[in-house]
């Protein structure tokens, strides 16, 4: 029997209450499809920089190399600045292990009313593909004349042909295996330097696409249809930041941020990758057992399929589309009274 050896990273707040839901969702697709799962759990966590002075020991990537998947639950806490957390764990993780993919899938589930009306349940089924470590995210900059009257702070952009252009392929490739329609999200009207040269590069792997359709729209326009005609969409592909925000728009398009997945991939598999919800630790309802476990399970679903496991994954991804058509349990993020627990339980019994 196949082990997978995975990385749990329960991180801070919600992030240590939706993974044992996503763990015990791999557990039970394991038996029945015959792999199995080998567990490593490591506290990395504001509350270990609290403690130690660091979100993760300096050798944190090398104790994460031999896994063959990380599974992530959130990070960031009241306390710690957040930009302290992200830039201590998040980022090196998604830098180092080189997971220039971000994947972010959304579905509208049938039994989940979306706050959108055109939001239509299984109309609504596209990913976005966001650049994972550069474009705006970039450590180059600095501040100056701290604390003065002409205080300021530079911060540049990094766009590389190279980088460019492995998300593009990514995303044509994923498109082609799809419904084979690609939209690039751009600004290159107001952003001068980066923006049309991501645009050329679009436009270049198009024309070695020739089986998908693309187009690109400014990121305000695309933003504005996402809301009001969110089922066009099949595959968004954007920068960094570009990425990071339509994704949380899509997300809550669909229902709830507590329902969104993301893999950040390596797709040349020289590291792992890593799978995580697209929501935070959220302290406004931290320790109340509360939380929507379905982005964290959705994740997992993810993994399954990064590990090569398309019908394990299936399977998981159409149990949470059983709990939510069949069943009136939620979380009260979807207006339920169901705790974590609960409704971890009633999907596993549709699984
Ligand atoms: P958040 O996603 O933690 O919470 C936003 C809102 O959504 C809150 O009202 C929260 O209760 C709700 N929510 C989120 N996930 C939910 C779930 N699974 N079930 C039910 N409700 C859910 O975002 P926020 O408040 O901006 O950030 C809180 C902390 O999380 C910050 O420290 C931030 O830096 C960190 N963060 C970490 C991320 C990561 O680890 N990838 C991503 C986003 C934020
Ligand atoms: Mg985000």
């Amino acid at each position: 029997m196949t082990t997978y050896r995975i990385a749990l990273i329960p991180g801070d707040g919600i992030g240590a209450e939706v993974l044992p839901p996503a763990r015990q969702v791999l557990d039970a697709v394991g038996r029945r499809h015959g792999f199995g799962f080998a567990y490593t759990s490591y506290d990395w966590s504001c509350e270990r920089y609290a403690r130690a002075g660091a979100m993760m020991p300096a050798d944190g990537l090398d104790q994460l190399r031999d896994k063959d998947a990380i599974l992530l639950g959130a990070v960031g806490y009241p306390g710690v600045a957040d930009h302290v957390s992200l830039w201590g764990l998040l980022i090196p993780i998604r830098r180092g292990f080189r997971q220039y993919v971000n994947l972010r899938p959304i579905r509208v589930f049938d039994g989940v009313d979306s706050p959108v009306r055109a939001a239509v349940a299984g109309e609504v089924d596209f990913v976005v593909v966001r650049e994972n470590v550069e474009g705006e995210y970039s450590e180059i900059g600095g501040r100056l004349n701290r604390g003065f009257p002409d205080e300021m702070a530079v911060q540049e952009s990094v766009f590389t042909r190279a980088g460019i252009t492995r998300v593009l392929d990514y995303a044509f490739h994923l498109a082609a295996d799809r419904r084979g329609r690609l939209t690039s999200a751009t600004k290159s009207n107001g952003i001068v330097h980066t923006l049309p040269f991501w645009d050329e590069l679009v436009a270049e792997r198009g024309a070695a696409h020739p089986d998908v359709t693309w187009d690109q729209e400014h990121v305000d326009a695309l933003a504005a249809k996402i809301v009001l005609d969110p089922a066009r969409f099949d595959v968004v592909v954007a920068s960094n930041l570009f990425g990071d925000i339509l994704s949380d728009l899509a997300a809550a398009v669909a229902g709830s941020i507590g329902i969104a997945p993301a893999a950040n991939l390596n797709p040349e598999r020289d590291f792992p990758s890593m799978f995580e919800p697209v929501h935070g630790s959220a302290p406004d309802i931290a320790g109340r057992g509360v939380a929507n476990p379905l982005g964290a399970i959705w994740s997992a679903a993810l993994m399954l399929d990064h590990l090569g496991h398309a019908e394990a994954a299936a399977d998981v991804t159409d149990a949470i589309a059983a709990v939510l058509a069949k069943t009136d349990l939620r979380t009260p993020d979807l207006g339920g009274t169901a705790t974590t627990a609960e409704f971890t339980d009633k999907l596993l019994d549709l699984l």
